[in-house]
């Protein structure tokens, strides 16, 4: 008999979660699935022909480890463009597959075994997970709920998460899954800390074009942060191809070297026919991204509103395409219960946010619905959310 358990000890825990239960569930009761954090339509006809055209044509074999030239280029013109950073694209720029892998090529390339790395809790599931596989620690910081239905941390609680065992920040804004956009006062106290202390920021902006109230602002465009911050985001969200798992890490160049050297052996290289049609994307026309928020920003209307319709109490997200709820309005205590009897009493899905927290204590009673579907598609989640609990 081989030695069990089979998954490492750093891995164990991460096996089981409750989405394979609820899709499952969603099956059976023919639910309308706002659990899953992916759009039901995807982007731009002319992007994907330029994917298509290069599966018949090329390039098909393994592109450079940093990516396609032209891509690199690209997103390097995309930080400019959008956000005033000025990267050179040969040193400071790396193709990844996906944003999940530029976060776990980060933590592996420069934590150490028992290092600490800061999280804002809840989180998205790869961060927990790509800090074990990197040896290091995750050091949360809750994002509380606020009395304006918002969610914020502590000053103390984060300043007390900054140690000298504390190698990096893992940060998200905008946030999956509460929503929240880090506002100017917040980053800066963040960048001031990792100054302070000689930490560097992993930050993932993956949904940095889904900003309804206020704007995003990259942390590395704070003053003194450029040197000390890994930016990354990827074709998925800003573009709704988040099946191609296109991504990338910008950066000064000895800390996207680290990047490069975890990811070197992690994949070697991305999706090649997939890295001219995200180069283009990224040079799509401005209207293509107000006309994108601004769409996303009428389903939010209405999810958020057939929600206080329906009678729960609504922490409406400044970014991202997730809303969050609050099941106690609803009678229920828990997200989970409430979750798993949702298909049968409503015939929605919706996740319990509890699964994202550290410490599931913080999260009980909030569930998180998508918001990216189709605006018929929540106009009837929203319907029977009203007719079960109205
Ligand atoms: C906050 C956050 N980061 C990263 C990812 C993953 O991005 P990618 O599909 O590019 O790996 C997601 C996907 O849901 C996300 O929500």
């Amino acid at each position: 008999m081989p030695r069990q358990p089979f998954v490492s000890s750093r891995l164990q825990g991460f096996g089981t979660t409750i989405f394979a239960e609820m899709s499952q569930l969603a099956a059976k009761t023919n639910a309308v699935n706002l659990g899953q954090g992916f759009p039901d339509s995807d982007g731009p006809a002319a992007i994907r022909e330029i994917a298509a055209a290069a599966v018949l044509d090329g390039p098909n074999q393994y592109p450079p480890i940093g990516g396609h030239p032209d891509l690199q280029l690209a997103i390097a013109e995309h930080q400019s463009r959008f956000w005033g950073i000025t990267l050179d694209p040969s040193t400071q720029v790396v193709a990844t597959t996906g944003a999940t892998e530029a976060i776990a090529a980060s933590l592996i390339g420069l934590c150490e075994l028992g290092d600490d790395v800061i999280v804002f809790d809840p989180t998205y599931d790869s961060y927990a997970a790509g800090i074990a596989m990197a040896g290091a620690r995750p050091r949360p910081v809750v994002l509380h709920p606020t009395s304006d239905q918002t969610f914020g941390f502590d000053e103390a609680e984060l300043r007390a998460a900054f140690t000298p065992r504390t190698r990096a920040i893992l940060l998200n804004t905008p946030h999956n899954p509460t929503g929240k956009v880090f506002t100017t006062e917040e980053l800066s106290l963040i960048a001031e800390l990792c100054i302070e202390n000689d930490v560097i920021a992993i930050s993932d902006e993956v949904y940095e074009h889904l900003v309804f109230d206020g704007r995003h602002i990259p942390i590395a465009t704070l003053p003194g942060m450029f040197e000390r911050t890994i930016t990354i985001s990827s074709v998925g969200k800003s573009f709704s191809f988040t099946g191609w798992k296109i991504g990338w890490a910008t950066g000064p160049a000895p800390l996207i070297t680290a990047v490069r050297t975890a990811k070197q052996f992690l994949t070697f290289a991305t999706g090649a026919p997939f890295q001219p049609a995200t180069a283009a994307a990224l040079r799509l026309s401005d209207d293509y991204f107000s006309d994108f928020v601004s769409d996303m920003s009428d389903r939010r209307t209405i999810v958020g509103e057939g929600l206080v319709a329906a009678g729960f109490d609504v922490y409406w997200p400044s970014g991202t395409y997730f809303v969050t709820a609050d099941v106690t309005s609803a009678g229920y205590r828990d997200g989970i219960e409430f979750c798993l009897a949702l298909p049968e009493r409503a015939g929605v899905v919706a996740v319990p946010s509890q699964v994202f927290y550290q410490d599931q204590a913080n999260g009980t009673s909030f569930v998180r619905l998508c918001f990216a579907k189709q605006p018929a598609v929540l106009h009837d989640a929203m319907h029977r959310l009203a007719q079960a609990f109205g």
